[in-house]
C-alpha cells in the first residue's frame, strides 16, 4: 500500500480537473490528479469545440493559451438558418468586440496535460477502483489502484472533476443533494469529416426533419451534428444516409451546403439538462460536468467547467494564504448563478432549434416566430450574442493571481 499526501486531490483529468490543477500550481498549491482512463483516451476523445472569450482569456493568462491563439479559429459571428435561409448574427459588433474561438476540447486537454507534465506535479492515468472516503473528516482520502499497487491519498480537500458518470457525486450521502433534471426526446449524431469547411462560421439549422449544426476543427476538417432519436443505434446510419439527411436539412435556397468528405469519426450523444446542488459537501467540491450538464446546443459545458474552477481556485487560494473560509462557503452559490443562466440559454437554444417529436403544429409556428424575431431584432440578437460569447465571470483573473 502506497500512502501519499497532498493539499488538493483532484479526481478526473478532463478540462475541469486539469485547469484546476494548473491554477493551483500557479498559486503554489500542490495537487494530485487521478484519472481512470489512459492518456491517449483522454486526448483522443472528440467533444466540445467552442471556447467563450473568457475561457480563451483564462487559458492565455495561465500561460496555456498558445495553441488556442495560434491554431484556434476566432469567429466574430454565427449563422441561424431556418426556412431555407441563413441569417448572420454579428457577435463582435453586438458585444463590443467579443468573439468565440473554435478549438477542439481534446487540443485544450492535450495542452493542459503538457503543462502539467512540465510542472513535475503528480498526474496518474489508468487509476483503477477510484473511491473517496472521509468527506466529513479533516483529512478526506482518495483510494485507487495504480500499476497493481493500492494507493491512499490524504488531502485537505477533494475536487470532484470526474464528469457526469464519475464517482464523486454519488459518494455524497443520500438526501444531501437536490437534483434538477430535464431529459430531451432527442440526441445528436456527431461527425468529424475530412473536408474543408464551406462556411467561415458556424451554422445552426432549424428544419422540420430536425436540427443540424455545421462546425469545424481546422481549415481541412468539418464537424457536423444532426438531431436523431436519443437511443439511435449508430449502425442505422450508413455514410450515404448521413449525407442525404444532412444535405436535406442544411442546404439553403442560395445553394450553401456543407462539403462532403470522408467521415473519420461518428457517435451519438443523448441530451439532458442537469444540476445537483449544492456543489459542495463538507470537504468535497464538485466542478464541471460532475455537478451539471447542459444540452450541447449552447456550447456551454466546457466553458462552465472553466468558470467553476476559477471560482474554486480563488477560494482555495484565500484559504491557503489567509485561512479565509468564506469563499469556500460561497463556492456553490457563486457558481450556480452562472450555471443557471447557462442552463436557461442552453435549454432555450435547444427547444427553439430542435424538432420535438411530441410538439404540435402550434409549437412549430412558435419556433419559427421565435427565430424570425431573433434574426430581425437587434435587441434579440444582442441577447443571443452576449450569452453565446459568454456572460461575465463573477470572479476576476486578479483574484487567482493572474
Ligand atoms: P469531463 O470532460 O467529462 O472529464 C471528466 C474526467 O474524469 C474524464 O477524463 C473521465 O475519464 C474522468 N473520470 C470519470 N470517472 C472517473 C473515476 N471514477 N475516477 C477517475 N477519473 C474519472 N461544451 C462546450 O463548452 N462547448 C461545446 O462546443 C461543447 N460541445 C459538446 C459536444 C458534444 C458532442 C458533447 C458530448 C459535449 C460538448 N460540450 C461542449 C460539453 C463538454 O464536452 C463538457 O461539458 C466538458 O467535457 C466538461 O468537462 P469536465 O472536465 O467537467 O468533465
Ligand atoms: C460544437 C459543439 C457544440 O455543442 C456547439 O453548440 C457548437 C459547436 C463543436 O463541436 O464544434
Amino acid at each position: 500500500m502506497a500512502r501519499l499526501n497532498t493539499q488538493v486531490g483532484i479526481v478526473g483529468a478532463g478540462p475541469a480537473g486539469l485547469l484546476l490543477a494548473h491554477l493551483l500550481h500557479l498559486n503554489g498549491i500542490d495537487s494530485v490528479v487521478i484519472e481512470n482512463r489512459s492518456r491517449e483516451h483522454v486526448i483522443d476523445r472528440v467533444r466540445a469545440g467552442v471556447l467563450e472569450q473568457g475561457t480563451v482569456d483564462l487559458l492565455v493568462a495561465m500561460g496555456v493559451g498558445d495553441g488556442a491563439l495560434r491554431r484556434g479559429l476566432r469567429h466574430e459571428g454565427l449563422y441561424i438558418s431556418f426556412k431555407g435561409r441563413r441569417h448572420r448574427i454579428d457577435m463582435a459588433e453586438l458585444t463590443g468586440g467579443k468573439a468565440i474561438t473554435v478549438y477542439g476540447q481534446n487540443e485544450v486537454v492535450k495542452d493542459l496535460i503538457d503543462a502539467r507534465a512540465a510542472t513535475g506535479r503528480r498526474l496518474y492515468f489508468e487509476a483503477a477502483h477510484v473511491s473517496v472516503d472521509g468527506l466529513d473528516a479533516s483529512q478526506p482520502i482518495i483510494r485507487f489502484e495504480h500499476d497493481g499497487t493500492d494507493h491512499e491519498l490524504g488531502c485537505d480537500f477533494i475536487a470532484g472533476c470526474d464528469g457526469f458518470h464519475g464517482i464523486c457525486r454519488p459518494s455524497i450521502p443520500d438526501g444531501a443533494l437536490t437534483v434538477y433534471e430535464r431529459i430531451y426526446p432527442f440526441g445528436w449524431l456527431g461527425l468529424l469529416v475530412e473536408a474543408a469547411p464551406s462556411s467561415d462560421e458556424l451554422v445552426y439549422t432549424h428544419h422540420e426533419r430536425g436540427f443540424a449544426l455545421f462546425s469545424m476543427r481546422s481549415p481541412a476538417v468539418t464537424r457536423l451534428y444532426f438531431q436523431v432519436p436519443p437511443d439511435e443505434p449508430i449502425q442505422h446510419w450508413s455514410d450515404a444516409a448521413i449525407w442525404d439527411e444532412l444535405l436535406a436539412r442544411m442546404t439553403t435556397s442560395d445553394g450553401w451546403k456543407p462539403n462532403i468528405g470522408r467521415i473519420v469519426q461518428k457517435s451519438v450523444t443523448p441530451m439532458r439538462s442537469f444540476v445537483a446542488t449544492p456543489m459542495r459537501h463538507a470537504r468535497l467540491f464538485l466542478a464541471g460536468d460532475a455537478a451539471h450538464i447542459v444540452p450541447p446546443t449552447g456550447a456551454k459545458g466546457l466553458n462552465l467547467a472553466a468558470s467553476d474552477v476559477l471560482v474554486l481556485a480563488r477560494a482555495l487560494k484565500a484559504f491557503y494564504e489567509h485561512r479565509r473560509e468564506e469563499w469556500l462557503d460561497e463556492y456553490s452559490d457563486v457558481c450556480l448563478r452562472r450555471v443557471w443562466k447557462a442552463q436557461r440559454f442552453s435549454w432555450w437554444m435547444t427547444s427553439t432549434l430542435h424538432h420535438s417529436p411530441d410538439g404540435s403544429a402550434f409549437d412549430h409556428q412558435r419556433q419559427i416566430a421565435d427565430l424570425d424575431y431573433l434574426t430581425s431584432s437587434r435587441a434579440a440578437m444582442t441577447s443571443l450574442a452576449e450569452q453565446y460569447v459568454g456572460l461575465p465571470a463573477d470572479v476576476s483573473l486578479d483574484s487567482v493571481g493572474l
